[in-house]
């Protein structure tokens, strides 16, 4: 099937955990409060894909991104890198934790998918 349900009450908060969804790695990543207003806050101006948080989140708990590099593919670390989101190892690019590129070879921000939610504690991708 190419959706995938995810019961949210299994991911605690400051935790990225890895789904597998059409092939590729999902990210679904509880943020902290401290995230939420980190990423809420950043300037963008200052990035490579200017993109808002909250153009990227339906909920700003919950940060649900492809976890698939935007530069060669390959899956980037979660709490790893610079901006306390996601490094990929591969050539250096550097994630925040709204999965936006913010240093390195990357050009894009990692991918948000469609999704929604049925209810306070499931995520249905796809
Ligand atoms: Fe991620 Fe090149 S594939 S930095």
């Amino acid at each position: 099937l190419s959706k995938i349900e995810i019961k949210l009450s299994d991911i605690p908060q400051g935790k990225n955990m890895t789904f597998k969804w059409r092939g590729k790695p999902l990210f679904v990543r509880h943020h902290t409060e401290k995230e939420i207003a980190t990423e809420a806050d950043v300037n963008i101006a200052e990035l490579h894909d200017p993109q808002h948080d909250k153009d990227r989140v339906i909920n700003p708990s919950w940060v649900i991104v492809l976890g698939v590099c935007t530069h060669l593919g390959c899956v980037p670390i979660a709490n790893a890198g610079e901006y306390g989101g996601y490094y990929c190892p591969c050539h250096g690019s550097h994630y925040d934790a709204s999965g936006r590129i913010r240093k390195g070879p990357a050009p894009l921000n990692l991918e948000v998918p469609y999704y929604e939610f049925p209810d306070d504690d499931t995520v249905v991708v796809g």
